[in-house]
């Protein structure tokens, strides 16, 4: 029997009973002003634990000047770090695991986000384009402002507070991190060409381009051991101006970086899902992340990206994923294991209420009631 969404695996020191992960879900809700997860982000991530499940919790920025979004959770303070640890408990009372994602937004920011009013940081001073708009702290769509280019000497304090970073998730009891390195956001930027035209030893060249991506990792893996620490990529992706023109060679080299440092898991977005959150991209055909990097990738691969139960089951079965990480379905679907598990039907998700806001669109989702369908 080849294996299926409901076969165990193994994930760092991990046994994961299911491999129905959910992929991390920026909401918006966590508490304003201290940005720090309150109670009713404990009650919905507790409510997608499983015993022996994975979460990827939200993105959560790792400085303040890596937002983007309002109402974003941090993890550079001690009432996020406290906060944090409320989650992680609701999610290990129910036998789940549970990593945190890290974040900067970079260019993907907007000035009234940044602490004195600054311009963003990025790797080169290039403002994502016009098919792309900003929100300001007041929630306003404008263009994108030009950002600031760091200094080549600014570059190790960043890395250093991703290991801060990475120091906090722990004392929060998260069970690893995964680096978030897709959707166009600071390391991608990094990353591809139409972002970094740097000419220091962070530019240039893919092996200099993917240093910041190496870098931040091995932060990480300072804090939690290689086997605690996952990397999220979007080589096709197209998300908030993103887009290398042949991502081939820039992301054989990332993957074959990164196999040596012995990781729990590369995490990887098909291009198709790449507009996270916006209208559905339905390109034809766009290649697959995971066919294309599954034979270069020697450790765990987690798919994600417009995934239903039959697809996520044919991916594992066939071998391009040992994993697949639902978003939408998962803020729809509490218990969408058990749903897939059983083919219970799925609760359709409502885009309005994906970022902001209470309750509503958030914990009040239903789980299947197999009595009132009989
Ligand atoms: C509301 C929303 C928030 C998201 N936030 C994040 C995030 O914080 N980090 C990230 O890497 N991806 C984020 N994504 C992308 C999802 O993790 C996922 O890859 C994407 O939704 C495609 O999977 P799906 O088709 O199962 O929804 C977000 C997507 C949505 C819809």
């Amino acid at each position: 029997m080849p294996p299926s969404l409901f076969s165990p695996l193994k994930i760092g020191p991990y046994e994961l009973k299911h491999r129905v992960v959910m992929a991390p879900l920026t909401r918006m809700r966590a508490e304003p002003g201290t940005l720090a997860p309150r109670a009713l982000n404990a009650e919905y991530y507790a409510q997608r634990a499983t015993a022996g499940g994975l979460i990827i919790a939200e993105a959560s920025p790792v400085l303040p000047t890596g937002f983007g979004n309002p109402n974003v959770p941090g993890i550079y303070s001690e009432a996020q770090i406290a906060g944090w640890r409320r989650v992680v408990d609701a999610v290990h009372a129910k036998g789940g695991i549970i990593f945190l994602q890290l974040w900067h937004v970079g260019r993907v920011s907007h000035s009234s986000f940044q602490p004195g009013g600054a311009l963003p940081v990025a790797p080169s001073a290039i403002a994502i384009g016009d098919d792309f708009k900003a929100m300001t702290a007041d929630g306003k769509a404008v263009a994108y402002e030009i950002p600031r280019a760091l200094a080549t000497d600014e570059i190790p304090g960043i890395v250093a507070a991703y290991k801060q970073a990475a120091r906090n998730a722990k004392a929060a009891g998260f069970d690893g991190v995964e680096i978030h390195g897709a959707n166009g956001y600071l390391i991608e930027q990094f990353l591809q060409s139409r972002s970094n035209q740097r000419t220091d030893a962070y530019g240039g060249s893919i092996v200099n381009r993917a240093r910041f991506l190496i870098e931040v990792t091995q932060a990480a893996i300072d804090v939690y051991g290689a086997d605690r620490v996952g990397v999220r990529l979007s080589p096709y992706g197209i998300a908030n101006g993103s887009g290398e023109p042949d991502p081939m060679p820039l992301y054989t080299h990332v993957v074959e970086a990164l196999n040596p440092l012995g990781l729990a898991y590369l995490h990887l977005l098909e291009p198709r899902s790449s507009g996270a959150g916006r209208a559905d991209v339905n390109w034809q055909n766009v290649p697959s992340a995971m066919e294309l990097f599954r034979p270069i990738w020697n450790g765990v691969l987690i798919a994600a990206g417009g995934f239903v139960g039959d697809t996520a089951n044919a991916a594992i079965a066939e071998g391009h994923a040992d994993a697949v990480a639902f978003g939408r379905y998962f803020i729809s679907n509490p218990d969408l294991p058990r749903r897939l598990a059983h083919g219970f039907p799925l609760t359709p998700y409502h885009r309005p209420t994906f970022y902001g806001g209470e309750a509503k669109g958030y914990t009040d989702y239903p789980v299947h009631d197999e009595m009132a369908e009989a």
